[in-house]
């Protein structure tokens, strides 16, 4: 940090241009890239929590002028970063220095008078910005930049990787167009945000924190928003001093965790339902294994899920984050199985007999442990580097693992990319899936306690199987798939860049040509009706056939994901 610090002062000091307050920020931010790797998850939290708690969002006129736009916000106070996304119209991301700006800006807001109908009287930090008078008419518009929310479609990214030097570089080009952006990220954190402030009239000192792939590091842009109501702080400040008299608080009873967790979900679930502005469709799931509300959050487009005291669900997040941040290999190899899996309707969003992205991301993991040289640790060396203050007991489980991730050293592995896909493909072309268990705790193969198709312990809840959903059919599927892509990529017609076409002509390859439908038509997901099956042979050789003769045939055309 130190160091970092020290470069960005250097880099300031030659810096003649732009504001003093901006330059500062960004190269702070280019010097601390390095450093902000190894930074721990839950202070990389706290510190996006902290911004979300200083930014409002605002829904823009179409024809807003970004300076006029900022000359009138910042009226209430310095503005320290904002960005513009469409959605359902145009909204702007405003993050304040300090939190009096949003009071400021708050005072100035009225609420809407609505003919016909009655309005809520919920002040949140969900603002339309509007023109008074005729100054609409006469604004000049900017063309103003628009964050991307969504991915780019899937045959555009084939296109993309076609153009790439390498199998390396394909998966590279593959996480940087789909991985969730800094702004993406922010605004997520920022709809928790907005959500606490209506859970807070019943419980001032809760958190609504995500989990799952917005914090994870292997977040696709689009992926759903999984949120946590964090209830800890509460109940947190429990010693009592002295030994005269002390006071607590009368509270009503549940049967068990799980009602309470019921009963507080319905309430904060109907409050969104009934006051929470831009929040629709909302489902209480309340009977789940694990109980949750969903609803679309509309001006972010977000899918939302809420849940309540589901503390080993963010360990787990944690847990594939400390995975994601110690080698760049493993983010470029979980984006690509999940983006394969879910070309070929191995993955679906549709909940299903089908593989989660969590189970594929564990099966990756697993495969990185068990290298020749593993690239990664396993679950119980993690545990063995924490400091006492890293401890974490939940539900009698042992959550425990290093914080700092400096203190992780691990083993030289040169394996690239491209080798790595390929035997990831024969690895599980090949596992014995009927007697053996998937283990990141040990990185080995157990015994299978239960006769599930596929088995992958659950990291914290060792009782549990992560895969419990995956039929027989769904393993079998996965299984020809990763044994014909490991075929496909040991064939030199895919495995080459054609050479001597313009760049925009060039047949998919490489890592674009497994993300061809033929290699999976005789099944999947969107194509559940019964279609004619072929022998896997015959597939492959007329997917080879296409890939030889085309830069477009029938054969080669994208998927759509
Ligand atoms: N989870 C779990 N056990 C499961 C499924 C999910 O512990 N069988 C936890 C994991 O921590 C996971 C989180 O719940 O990261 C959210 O689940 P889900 O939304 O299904 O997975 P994501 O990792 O968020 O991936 P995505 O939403 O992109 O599919
Ligand atoms: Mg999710």
């Amino acid at each position: 940090r130190q160091k970092s610090d020290l470069r960005a002062r250097r880099i300031l000091s030659r810096s003649t241009f732009a504001t003093k307050a901006q330059t500062v920020k960004k190269v702070l931010q280019q010097a601390g890239a390095a450093a902000d790797d190894k930074e721990s998850f839950s202070a990389v939290q706290e510190q996006r929590r902290e911004q979300a708690e200083r930014s409002v969002l605002i829904n823009c006129p179409p024809n807003i002028n970004q300076k006029r736009f900022l000359d009138y916000i910042s009226k209430h106070g310095h503005i320290q970063n904002h960005f513009f996304y469409q959605s359902y119209g145009v909204y702007a991301v405003v993050e304040f220095s300090t939190k009096d700006s949003i009071t400021a800006l708050k005072a100035n807001c009225t609420i809407p008078s609505v003919q016909h109908e009655a309005a809520v009287p919920f002040k949140s930090r969900l603002l339309s910005l509007k023109w008074t008078g005729q100054a609409g008419q006469s604004s000049a518009s900017s063309t103003l930049k628009f964050q991307k929310l969504l991915p780019i479609p899937i045959n555009e990214l084939t296109q993309h990787l076609s153009k790439q030097e390498s199998i390396d570089q394909q998966l590279q080009c593959l996480s940087d167009q789909y991985q969730l952006t800094e702004e993406n990220i922010s605004l997520r954190f920022l709809v928790c945000s907005l959500l606490r402030d209506i859970a807070a009239a019943y419980f001032p000192e809760c958190i609504i924190r995500p989990f799952g792939s917005t914090v994870n590091s292997f977040g696709k842009l689009g992926c759903d928003l999984d949120m946590f109501l964090d209830l800890d702080g509460i109940s947190g400040q429990n010693q009592r001093k002295g030994s005269g008299l002390s006071l607590e608080y009368q509270v009503k009873q549940g049967t068990s965790e799980r009602t309470v967790t019921q009963s507080v979900l319905s309430v904060i679930g109907e409050c969104v339902d009934q006051f929470g502005p831009g929040c629709v469709g909302v489902q209480k799931i309340l009977n789940a294994r694990c109980p949750l509300v969903r609803f679309a959050h509309q001006p972010s487009g977000f899918q939302c899920d809420l849940t309540a005291n589901n503390r080993v669900a963010m360990k787990s997040s944690e847990l594939l984050f400390v995975f994601g941040k110690l080698d760049a290999r493993v983010r470029h190899l979980v984006f690509a199985v999940r983006c394969w899996a879910r070309v070929h309707g191995i993955t679906s969003s549709i909940p299903g007999a089908w593989i989660t992205n969590f189970s594929l991301t564990v099966l990756v993991l697993f495969f990185l442990q068990r290298r020749t040289q593993p690239l990664l640790p396993t679950l119980d060396q993690l545990r063995d580097l924490a400091d006492p203050s890293d401890r974490c007991i939940i539900e009698g489980n042992d959550c425990t693992i290093v914080s700092d991730l400096s203190k992780i050293k691990l083993q030289e592995n040169s394996d690239t990319l491209e080798m790595l896909l390929q035997e990831f493909f024969e690895f599980y072309g090949n596992f014995a899936y009927s007697s053996t268990s998937i283990n990141i705790r040990k990185g080995k193969e157990q015994n299978k306690p239960e006769s599930t198709p596929l088995h992958i312990q659950n990291p914290f809840e060792t009782g549990l199987n992560v895969s419990k959903n995956v039929n027989a059919t769904q393993l079998e599927r996965f299984v020809a798939l990763c044994r014909e892509s490991a075929w496909l990529l040991e064939q030199k017609e895919v495995l080459k860049r054609s050479t001597g076409q313009s760049a925009d002509v060039i047949p998919p390859w490489g890592l674009a040509a497994l993300l061809l439908p033929s290699v999976a038509q005789s099944a999947g997901v969107k194509g559940r009706k019964k279609k004619k099956h072929h022998p896997a042979s015959e597939r492959i050789k007329n997917l080879l056939e296409s890939l030889k003769s085309n830069s477009g045939g029938a054969g080669a055309k994208p998927n759509t994901v």
